[in-house]
Protein backbone atom coordinates (compact mmCIF):
# COMPACT_ATOMS: atom_id res chain seq x y z
CA UNK A 1 0.00 0.00 0.00
CA UNK A 2 1.57 3.37 -1.04
CA UNK A 3 1.28 6.18 1.18
CA UNK A 4 -1.84 9.04 1.38
CA UNK A 5 -0.73 11.24 -0.92
CA UNK A 6 -1.92 14.23 0.97
CA UNK A 7 -1.38 14.63 5.18
CA UNK A 8 -2.61 17.79 5.57
CA UNK A 9 -6.06 16.97 7.60
CA UNK A 10 -4.98 14.62 10.34
CA UNK A 11 -4.09 16.97 13.36
CA UNK A 12 -1.67 14.69 15.42
CA UNK A 13 -1.71 13.91 19.06
CA UNK A 14 1.80 14.29 20.84
CA UNK A 15 4.01 14.01 17.24
CA UNK A 16 6.77 16.55 15.55
CA UNK A 17 4.16 16.32 13.10
CA UNK A 18 5.72 18.71 10.43
CA UNK A 19 8.93 16.45 11.23
CA UNK A 20 6.48 13.48 10.24
CA UNK A 21 4.47 14.94 7.35
CA UNK A 22 7.95 15.61 5.60
CA UNK A 23 8.78 11.84 6.31
CA UNK A 24 6.13 9.93 7.24
CA UNK A 25 6.26 6.81 9.26
CA UNK A 26 3.06 4.51 8.20
CA UNK A 27 2.35 1.57 9.85
CA UNK A 28 0.07 -0.82 7.43
CA UNK A 29 0.09 -4.26 9.37
CA UNK A 30 0.93 -5.90 12.45
CA UNK A 31 1.35 -9.57 13.44
CA UNK A 32 2.99 -11.03 16.60
CA UNK A 33 5.77 -8.90 17.54
CA UNK A 34 6.20 -7.19 14.44
CA UNK A 35 4.81 -4.32 12.18
CA UNK A 36 4.81 -3.77 8.25
CA UNK A 37 5.62 0.00 7.26
CA UNK A 38 4.31 1.21 3.99
CA UNK A 39 7.43 0.34 2.34
CA UNK A 40 6.87 -3.50 3.50
CA UNK A 41 9.87 -3.60 5.48
CA UNK A 42 8.98 -5.38 8.97
CA UNK A 43 9.45 -2.98 12.02
CA UNK A 44 9.83 -4.86 15.59
CA UNK A 45 7.48 -3.16 18.63
CA UNK A 46 9.50 -2.38 21.43
CA UNK A 47 7.26 -0.51 22.92
CA UNK A 48 4.32 -2.84 22.44
CA UNK A 49 2.61 -0.38 20.58
CA UNK A 50 2.06 2.75 23.52
CA UNK A 51 2.51 0.09 26.67
CA UNK A 52 -0.30 -1.17 25.66
CA UNK A 53 0.13 -4.48 22.91
CA UNK A 54 0.25 -6.72 25.67
CA UNK A 55 -0.69 -10.07 24.21
CA UNK A 56 1.27 -9.30 20.58
CA UNK A 57 -0.36 -7.82 17.72
CA UNK A 58 -3.22 -9.70 15.22
CA UNK A 59 -4.22 -12.15 18.01
CA UNK A 60 -7.23 -14.07 16.16
CA UNK A 61 -9.15 -15.20 19.10
CA UNK A 62 -9.36 -11.54 19.84
CA UNK A 63 -10.46 -10.77 16.40
CA UNK A 64 -12.99 -13.52 16.42
CA UNK A 65 -14.67 -12.33 19.73
CA UNK A 66 -14.75 -8.80 18.40
CA UNK A 67 -16.62 -9.87 15.60
CA UNK A 68 -18.94 -12.12 17.25
CA UNK A 69 -20.19 -9.28 19.65
CA UNK A 70 -20.54 -6.88 16.86
CA UNK A 71 -22.83 -9.59 14.72
CA UNK A 72 -25.06 -10.35 18.52
CA UNK A 73 -24.95 -7.09 19.96
CA UNK A 74 -23.13 -3.93 18.86
CA UNK A 75 -23.97 -1.68 21.47
CA UNK A 76 -26.41 -1.19 24.32
CA UNK A 77 -26.30 1.64 26.60
CA UNK A 78 -25.03 1.04 30.32
CA UNK A 79 -27.38 3.82 31.83
CA UNK A 80 -30.31 2.49 33.38
CA UNK A 81 -29.82 -1.14 31.49
CA UNK A 82 -27.17 -3.21 30.51
CA UNK A 83 -25.33 -6.08 28.81
CA UNK A 84 -23.95 -9.47 30.51
CA UNK A 85 -20.47 -9.01 28.98
CA UNK A 86 -20.11 -6.37 30.92
CA UNK A 87 -20.84 -7.91 34.29
CA UNK A 88 -18.76 -11.01 33.57
CA UNK A 89 -15.99 -8.52 32.73
CA UNK A 90 -16.51 -6.57 35.93
CA UNK A 91 -16.59 -9.98 37.86
CA UNK A 92 -12.83 -11.12 35.90
CA UNK A 93 -11.28 -8.21 36.70
CA UNK A 94 -12.68 -8.17 40.49
CA UNK A 95 -10.95 -12.14 41.01
CA UNK A 96 -7.68 -10.98 39.40
CA UNK A 97 -6.82 -8.02 41.04
CA UNK A 98 -6.06 -7.99 44.77
CA UNK A 99 -8.51 -8.87 47.16
CA UNK A 100 -10.05 -5.33 48.63
CA UNK A 101 -10.89 -4.24 45.44
CA UNK A 102 -14.25 -5.46 44.66
CA UNK A 103 -16.15 -3.01 42.38
CA UNK A 104 -14.88 -1.96 38.54
CA UNK A 105 -16.64 1.49 36.78
CA UNK A 106 -15.65 1.28 33.09
CA UNK A 107 -14.22 3.77 30.77
CA UNK A 108 -12.78 4.42 27.56
CA UNK A 109 -9.19 5.11 28.37
CA UNK A 110 -6.29 5.66 30.41
CA UNK A 111 -7.18 9.02 30.72
CA UNK A 112 -10.51 8.78 31.53
CA UNK A 113 -9.82 5.83 34.46
CA UNK A 114 -7.58 8.68 35.84
CA UNK A 115 -10.26 11.26 36.06
CA UNK A 116 -12.92 8.82 37.09
CA UNK A 117 -10.47 7.95 39.85
CA UNK A 118 -9.98 11.17 41.16
CA UNK A 119 -14.11 11.89 40.86
CA UNK A 120 -14.49 8.50 42.62
CA UNK A 121 -12.16 9.76 45.86
CA UNK A 122 -13.65 13.46 45.89
CA UNK A 123 -17.53 12.05 45.90
CA UNK A 124 -16.79 9.03 48.38
CA UNK A 125 -15.30 11.79 50.87
CA UNK A 126 -18.08 14.05 50.31
CA UNK A 127 -20.83 10.91 50.39
CA UNK A 128 -19.35 10.16 54.19
CA UNK A 129 -19.79 13.50 55.16
CA UNK A 130 -16.31 14.59 55.20
CA UNK A 131 -16.95 17.71 52.85
CA UNK A 132 -13.78 19.63 53.81
CA UNK A 133 -11.55 16.88 51.99
CA UNK A 134 -11.15 17.42 48.54
CA UNK A 135 -6.97 17.93 47.63
CA UNK A 136 -5.95 15.88 45.10
CA UNK A 137 -1.82 15.27 45.53
CA UNK A 138 -0.16 13.50 42.31
CA UNK A 139 3.66 13.71 41.65
CA UNK A 140 5.92 15.63 40.19
CA UNK A 141 6.85 13.84 36.61
CA UNK A 142 3.97 11.97 36.87
CA UNK A 143 1.50 10.71 33.98
CA UNK A 144 -2.49 10.36 33.99
CA UNK A 145 -3.68 10.90 30.83
CA UNK A 146 -4.31 14.34 29.41
CA UNK A 147 -8.03 15.26 30.71
CA UNK A 148 -7.98 18.14 33.42
CA UNK A 149 -8.12 15.93 36.62
CA UNK A 150 -4.78 14.06 35.05
CA UNK A 151 -3.08 17.12 33.98
CA UNK A 152 -3.72 18.45 37.79
CA UNK A 153 -2.35 15.50 39.15
CA UNK A 154 0.12 14.92 36.94
CA UNK A 155 3.39 16.73 36.95
CA UNK A 156 5.22 16.67 33.08
CA UNK A 157 5.31 20.44 32.67
CA UNK A 158 4.97 20.79 29.20
CA UNK A 159 1.96 18.75 29.32
CA UNK A 160 0.29 21.44 31.29
CA UNK A 161 1.82 24.58 30.00
CA UNK A 162 -1.23 25.68 27.75
CA UNK A 163 -4.08 24.69 29.00
CA UNK A 164 -4.24 26.29 32.84
CA UNK A 165 -5.64 27.25 35.14
CA UNK A 166 -5.79 23.90 36.70
CA UNK A 167 -7.64 22.29 39.18
CA UNK A 168 -7.81 24.18 42.51
CA UNK A 169 -6.99 21.81 45.50
CA UNK A 170 -3.89 19.96 43.81
CA UNK A 171 -0.29 19.59 44.30
CA UNK A 172 2.65 17.33 43.94
CA UNK A 173 5.00 15.02 45.91
CA UNK A 174 8.30 14.97 44.51
CA UNK A 175 9.58 13.08 41.87
CA UNK A 176 11.45 9.49 42.80
CA UNK A 177 14.47 9.90 40.54
CA UNK A 178 17.48 11.18 42.28
CA UNK A 179 20.42 9.84 39.21
CA UNK A 180 22.96 10.53 41.96
CA UNK A 181 21.95 8.57 44.61
CA UNK A 182 20.28 5.45 42.58
CA UNK A 183 22.01 5.66 39.02
CA UNK A 184 22.45 2.60 36.88
CA UNK A 185 19.88 0.55 39.47
CA UNK A 186 19.18 -2.72 38.44
CA UNK A 187 15.10 -3.55 39.56
CA UNK A 188 14.12 -1.25 42.40
CA UNK A 189 16.89 1.30 43.53
CA UNK A 190 18.10 0.53 47.17
CA UNK A 191 18.14 4.24 48.65
CA UNK A 192 15.86 7.09 49.46
CA UNK A 193 12.58 5.48 49.33
CA UNK A 194 11.21 6.51 53.36
CA UNK A 195 11.97 10.10 52.51
CA UNK A 196 10.60 10.32 49.01
CA UNK A 197 7.41 9.22 50.68
CA UNK A 198 7.72 11.35 53.55
CA UNK A 199 7.44 14.33 51.29
CA UNK A 200 3.51 13.63 51.76
CA UNK A 201 4.34 14.51 55.30
CA UNK A 202 5.24 18.15 53.90
CA UNK A 203 1.87 18.62 51.82
CA UNK A 204 0.41 17.21 55.25
CA UNK A 205 1.33 19.69 56.85
CA UNK A 206 0.61 22.13 54.44
CA UNK A 207 -2.92 21.38 53.70
CA UNK A 208 -4.08 19.01 56.71
CA UNK A 209 -4.75 15.50 56.57
CA UNK A 210 -8.04 16.09 57.16
CA UNK A 211 -8.35 17.88 53.39
CA UNK A 212 -6.45 15.22 51.06
CA UNK A 213 -9.03 13.30 49.57
CA UNK A 214 -6.14 11.29 48.01
CA UNK A 215 -2.69 10.44 46.73
CA UNK A 216 -2.46 9.00 42.88
CA UNK A 217 0.81 7.91 41.78
CA UNK A 218 1.54 5.26 39.21
CA UNK A 219 3.84 2.39 40.91
CA UNK A 220 6.05 2.78 38.33
CA UNK A 221 6.01 6.12 36.38
CA UNK A 222 6.26 5.50 32.83
CA UNK A 223 5.56 8.21 30.53
CA UNK A 224 8.01 10.52 31.75
CA UNK A 225 10.91 7.75 31.34
CA UNK A 226 10.79 4.56 33.79
CA UNK A 227 11.13 5.81 37.35
CA UNK A 228 11.09 3.01 39.44
CA UNK A 229 10.50 3.64 42.98
CA UNK A 230 12.87 2.70 45.44
CA UNK A 231 12.60 -0.02 48.08
CA UNK A 232 9.49 1.07 50.44
CA UNK A 233 8.51 4.15 49.12
CA UNK A 234 5.05 2.89 48.15
CA UNK A 235 4.68 0.52 51.54
CA UNK A 236 5.38 4.03 53.40
CA UNK A 237 3.17 5.96 51.12
CA UNK A 238 0.23 3.27 51.92
CA UNK A 239 1.26 4.00 55.56
CA UNK A 240 0.82 7.63 56.11
CA UNK A 241 -2.28 7.26 53.70
CA UNK A 242 -3.56 4.68 56.43
CA UNK A 243 -2.45 7.15 59.36
CA UNK A 244 -4.36 9.90 57.71
CA UNK A 245 -7.72 9.13 56.19
CA UNK A 246 -6.61 9.84 52.68
CA UNK A 247 -7.38 7.46 49.52
CA UNK A 248 -3.86 5.97 47.76
CA UNK A 249 -5.39 5.46 43.82
CA UNK A 250 -2.46 3.50 42.07
CA UNK A 251 -2.70 4.69 37.73
CA UNK A 252 -1.69 0.83 36.87
CA UNK A 253 -2.65 1.68 32.82
CA UNK A 254 0.86 0.78 32.14
CA UNK A 255 1.74 -1.41 35.25
CA UNK A 256 -1.56 -3.71 34.59
CA UNK A 257 -1.45 -6.88 33.11
CA UNK A 258 1.53 -8.32 33.07
CA UNK A 259 3.86 -5.53 32.67
CA UNK A 260 6.07 -6.45 35.65
CA UNK A 261 5.53 -9.86 35.22
CA UNK A 262 2.65 -10.15 37.37
CA UNK A 263 -0.47 -9.31 37.13
CA UNK A 264 -0.16 -5.81 38.64
CA UNK A 265 2.48 -4.03 40.32
CA UNK A 266 0.17 -3.97 43.40
CA UNK A 267 1.12 -7.55 43.25
CA UNK A 268 4.70 -6.94 42.69
CA UNK A 269 5.06 -4.58 45.22
CA UNK A 270 2.37 -6.34 48.01
CA UNK A 271 0.89 -2.69 48.16
CA UNK A 272 -2.90 -2.70 47.83
CA UNK A 273 -4.29 1.13 46.78
CA UNK A 274 -7.86 1.73 47.65
CA UNK A 275 -8.68 2.58 43.89
CA UNK A 276 -6.64 1.32 41.07
CA UNK A 277 -7.13 2.64 37.44
CA UNK A 278 -6.78 0.56 34.28
CA UNK A 279 -6.58 0.40 30.85
CA UNK A 280 -4.19 -0.63 28.08
CA UNK A 281 -3.64 -4.01 28.11
CA UNK A 282 -6.97 -4.46 29.36
CA UNK A 283 -7.87 -5.50 25.93
CA UNK A 284 -4.19 -5.34 24.63
CA UNK A 285 -5.38 -2.10 22.66
CA UNK A 286 -7.52 -4.17 20.17
CA UNK A 287 -10.35 -1.85 20.91
CA UNK A 288 -10.65 1.13 23.27
CA UNK A 289 -11.61 0.10 26.97
CA UNK A 290 -10.73 1.31 30.28
CA UNK A 291 -11.85 0.40 34.16
CA UNK A 292 -11.85 2.17 37.50
CA UNK A 293 -11.30 -1.02 40.88
CA UNK A 294 -12.78 0.17 44.11
CA UNK A 295 -13.21 -1.57 47.17
CA UNK A 296 -16.48 -2.36 48.30
CA UNK A 297 -15.93 0.40 51.22
CA UNK A 298 -15.91 3.22 48.53
CA UNK A 299 -18.83 1.66 46.64
CA UNK A 300 -20.89 0.74 49.43
CA UNK A 301 -20.70 4.48 50.48
CA UNK A 302 -22.43 5.66 47.23
CA UNK A 303 -25.14 2.93 48.05
CA UNK A 304 -27.67 4.82 50.28
CA UNK A 305 -31.09 7.21 49.30
CA UNK A 306 -34.07 6.36 47.53
CA UNK A 307 -33.87 3.82 45.35
CA UNK A 308 -35.25 5.26 41.94
CA UNK A 309 -32.25 8.05 42.45
CA UNK A 310 -28.66 7.52 40.42
CA UNK A 311 -25.93 7.28 43.25
CA UNK A 312 -23.08 8.01 41.29
CA UNK A 313 -23.48 11.18 38.93
CA UNK A 314 -20.71 10.15 36.04
CA UNK A 315 -20.39 7.82 33.14
CA UNK A 316 -20.07 7.54 29.45
CA UNK A 317 -21.98 6.41 26.52
CA UNK A 318 -19.42 3.82 25.94
CA UNK A 319 -18.95 2.67 29.79
CA UNK A 320 -18.70 -1.14 29.38
CA UNK A 321 -19.13 -1.43 25.51
CA UNK A 322 -20.01 -4.51 24.83
CA UNK A 323 -17.45 -5.24 22.07
CA UNK A 324 -14.40 -3.38 24.27
CA UNK A 325 -15.77 -6.06 27.01
CA UNK A 326 -15.70 -9.16 24.61
CA UNK A 327 -11.84 -8.14 23.56
CA UNK A 328 -11.12 -7.64 27.19
CA UNK A 329 -12.74 -11.47 27.95
CA UNK A 330 -10.89 -12.49 25.34
CA UNK A 331 -7.70 -10.99 25.95
CA UNK A 332 -7.43 -11.86 29.47
CA UNK A 333 -8.24 -16.01 28.23
CA UNK A 334 -5.03 -15.46 26.75
CA UNK A 335 -3.02 -14.14 29.05
CA UNK A 336 -4.53 -17.05 31.44
CA UNK A 337 -3.62 -19.90 28.84
CA UNK A 338 -0.54 -18.70 27.27
CA UNK A 339 0.95 -17.65 30.89
CA UNK A 340 1.96 -14.95 29.36
CA UNK A 341 2.65 -12.94 33.03
CA UNK A 342 4.93 -15.62 33.73
CA UNK A 343 6.52 -15.84 30.62
CA UNK A 344 7.44 -11.92 31.30
CA UNK A 345 8.31 -12.70 34.56
CA UNK A 346 11.21 -15.25 32.86
CA UNK A 347 12.65 -13.05 30.43
CA UNK A 348 12.75 -9.66 33.10
CA UNK A 349 16.59 -11.01 34.25
CA UNK A 350 17.82 -11.37 30.42
CA UNK A 351 15.96 -8.11 29.76
CA UNK A 352 17.58 -6.52 32.81
CA UNK A 353 21.11 -7.82 31.98
CA UNK A 354 20.70 -6.87 27.98
CA UNK A 355 20.04 -2.87 28.89
CA UNK A 356 22.76 -2.61 31.53
CA UNK A 357 24.89 -3.86 29.11
CA UNK A 358 24.30 -0.41 27.54
CA UNK A 359 25.81 1.15 30.14
CA UNK A 360 28.88 1.58 28.74
CA UNK A 361 27.56 3.37 25.18
CA UNK A 362 27.75 6.72 24.41
CA UNK A 363 26.02 9.64 25.83
CA UNK A 364 24.44 6.72 28.77
CA UNK A 365 23.90 8.30 31.82
CA UNK A 366 21.55 6.10 33.48
CA UNK A 367 19.73 3.02 33.17
CA UNK A 368 17.21 1.30 34.42
CA UNK A 369 14.61 -1.41 34.44
CA UNK A 370 11.96 -3.74 36.45
CA UNK A 371 9.67 -6.34 34.68
CA UNK A 372 9.59 -5.74 30.55
CA UNK A 373 9.89 -1.68 31.31
CA UNK A 374 13.75 0.33 30.62
CA UNK A 375 14.64 3.06 30.28
CA UNK A 376 18.14 4.43 29.14
CA UNK A 377 18.80 8.16 29.44
CA UNK A 378 21.34 10.29 27.41
CA UNK A 379 23.11 13.26 27.65
CA UNK A 380 21.37 15.89 26.32
CA UNK A 381 22.81 18.13 23.48
CA UNK A 382 23.40 21.52 24.96
CA UNK A 383 21.10 24.23 23.67
CA UNK A 384 19.03 21.21 21.97
CA UNK A 385 17.45 18.94 24.53
CA UNK A 386 15.59 16.32 23.09
CA UNK A 387 17.35 15.93 20.15
CA UNK A 388 19.74 13.39 20.60
CA UNK A 389 16.90 10.87 21.79
CA UNK A 390 14.72 11.82 19.02
CA UNK A 391 17.88 11.22 16.63
CA UNK A 392 17.96 7.71 18.08
CA UNK A 393 14.37 7.32 17.81
CA UNK A 394 14.88 7.58 13.51
CA UNK A 395 17.75 5.69 13.04
CA UNK A 396 16.07 2.65 15.42
CA UNK A 397 12.85 2.96 12.63
CA UNK A 398 15.27 2.99 9.78
CA UNK A 399 17.30 -0.33 11.44
CA UNK A 400 13.62 -1.95 11.79
CA UNK A 401 13.01 -1.32 15.45
CA UNK A 402 10.36 0.89 16.87
CA UNK A 403 11.58 2.56 19.99
CA UNK A 404 9.71 5.49 22.33
CA UNK A 405 11.53 8.57 23.82
CA UNK A 406 10.00 11.06 25.87
CA UNK A 407 13.01 13.86 26.80
CA UNK A 408 16.55 12.73 26.20
CA UNK A 409 14.98 9.45 27.53
CA UNK A 410 14.38 5.84 25.46
CA UNK A 411 11.65 4.00 26.85
CA UNK A 412 11.10 0.45 26.44
CA UNK A 413 7.95 -1.99 27.00
CA UNK A 414 8.06 -4.97 24.29
CA UNK A 415 4.85 -7.10 24.22
CA UNK A 416 4.97 -9.60 26.98
CA UNK A 417 5.28 -12.72 24.15
CA UNK A 418 8.76 -11.65 23.27
CA UNK A 419 11.47 -14.09 22.38
CA UNK A 420 15.00 -14.41 24.39
CA UNK A 421 16.56 -13.93 20.51
CA UNK A 422 14.61 -10.70 19.61
CA UNK A 423 15.31 -9.02 22.94
CA UNK A 424 19.17 -9.27 22.11
CA UNK A 425 18.39 -8.33 18.96
CA UNK A 426 16.53 -4.93 19.92
CA UNK A 427 19.60 -4.23 22.55
CA UNK A 428 22.45 -4.99 19.76
CA UNK A 429 20.04 -2.44 17.97
CA UNK A 430 20.00 0.32 20.28
CA UNK A 431 23.91 -0.39 20.82
CA UNK A 432 24.63 -0.07 17.21
CA UNK A 433 22.03 3.28 17.21
CA UNK A 434 23.96 4.97 20.30
CA UNK A 435 27.41 4.38 18.38
CA UNK A 436 26.13 5.94 15.58
CA UNK A 437 24.03 8.95 16.79
CA UNK A 438 25.96 12.07 17.83
C1 LIG B 1 -0.12 5.89 33.79
C2 LIG B 1 -0.98 6.38 32.69
N1 LIG B 1 -2.19 6.87 32.98
C3 LIG B 1 -3.03 7.30 32.02
C4 LIG B 1 -2.65 7.25 30.69
C5 LIG B 1 -3.58 7.78 29.64
O1 LIG B 1 -4.09 6.75 28.88
P1 LIG B 1 -4.84 7.09 27.51
O2 LIG B 1 -3.80 7.57 26.55
O3 LIG B 1 -5.47 5.77 27.14
O4 LIG B 1 -5.88 8.12 27.79
C6 LIG B 1 -1.41 6.74 30.35
C7 LIG B 1 -0.98 6.68 28.93
O5 LIG B 1 0.17 6.45 28.62
C8 LIG B 1 -0.55 6.30 31.36
O6 LIG B 1 0.68 5.86 31.09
Amino acid sequence: MSAPNDLDAFFMPFTASRQFKANPRLLTHAKGMYYTAHDGRKIMDGTAGLWCVNAGHGRETITQAIAAQLNQLDYAPALQVAHPKAFELANRLVAMTPEPLQHAFFTNSGSESADTALKIARAYHQARGEHERTVLIGRARGYHGVNFGGISAGGIANNRAAFGPLLGDSDHLCDTHDLALNGFSRGQPKAGGLAMADDLLRLIDIYGGHRIAAVMVEPVAGSTGVLVPPEGYLQRLREICDAHGILLIFDEVITGFGRLGTSFASDYFSVTPDIMALAKGLTSATYPLGAVMVTREIHDAFMHGPEHIIEFFHGYTYSGHPVACAAALATLDIYQNEALFAHAASLSQQWEDGLHSLADCPHVIDVRNIGLMGAVELQPIDQAPVKRAFDAYLRAYDKGFLIRTTGDIIALSPPLIIEPDEISQLFQCLRDVLHEID
